[in-house]
This record gives C-alpha cells, sequence and structure tokens, in this order.
C-alpha cells in the first residue's frame, strides 16, 4: 500500500491495535459526562498512554467519543475488543483501567458496569 491512510495507519500502528479505548467526553455541561470533568479525563488517558509508550505503535488506540448512550454515571467508557464498560472515568479511575486492564488484561470490577464478567 502506498497512500496517504496507509501511511498514517503506519505512524499510528493501527495493524499492532491490541485494544481499543473509547472515551465519552461530551461537551456539553448538561451531560452527564460532559464539562471540565470528561476533557480533564481525555487529557489524562492521552499523557498517559503516551507516557507509558502505549499509543502510537505501542497496541492501545484512544478514541474521544460524544456519546456512548449510557448517559450516566460518567464520564463512560469502552474497550474493545473485549466490550467492557466502565463507569466514573476519572483521571485516578482511568489509571487503574490503564494498568489493570489495557496493559493487564484484568477487568476493573468495581468500576464495569456492562460486558463479559
Ligand atoms: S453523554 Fe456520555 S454516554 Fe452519553
Amino acid at each position: 500500500m502506498n497512500n496517504d491512510a496507509a501511511r498514517v495507519a503506519e505512524a499510528l500502528g493501527l495493524g499492532a491495535t491490541k485494544r481499543h479505548i473509547f472515551l465519552c467526553v461530551k461537551s456539553s455541561e448538561q451531560a452527564c459526562c460532559g464539562g471540565e470533568q470528561a476533557a480533564k479525563s481525555w487529557e489524562h488517558l492521552k499523557t498517559r498512554l503516551k507516557q507509558l509508550g502505549l499509543s502510537e505503535k505501542g497496541g492501545i488506540q484512544r478514541t474521544k467519543a460524544d456519546c456512548l448512550r449510557v448517559c450516566v454515571e460518567g464520564p463512560v467508557a469502552v474497550i474493545y475488543p473485549d466490550g467492557i464498560w466502565y463507569r466514573h472515568c476519572t483521571p485516578e479511575n482511568l489509571d487503574r483501567i490503564i494498568t489493570e486492564h489495557l496493559v493487564g488484561g484484568k477487568v476493573v470490577e468495581s468500576l464495569r458496569f456492562a460486558g463479559p464478567a
């Protein structure tokens, strides 16, 4: 392949993706996941994944979602291919999710609200 998308995919390490986390960061102040908390959580997630060498060819992809349709107990996140859904994704809780689930492959049961047990 020799095109722009293939070059970007190579730079992002898409072919080596092990897990992909989607975090709701709906920006509306009224949204359950919204406002400052969600923005802080997103910035924290991006920063920590980069610091740990997990994003950009480290096997973990991250995507900011506008709404994951749960809309309570946010910020909400889902990790694929595991299909595990997490609530209360504060920066502190994201650290646990990163270490225990994204790296260690072990679900953080106290934060999981849906998906295979
Ligand atoms: S606003 Fe976050 S899931 Fe809907």
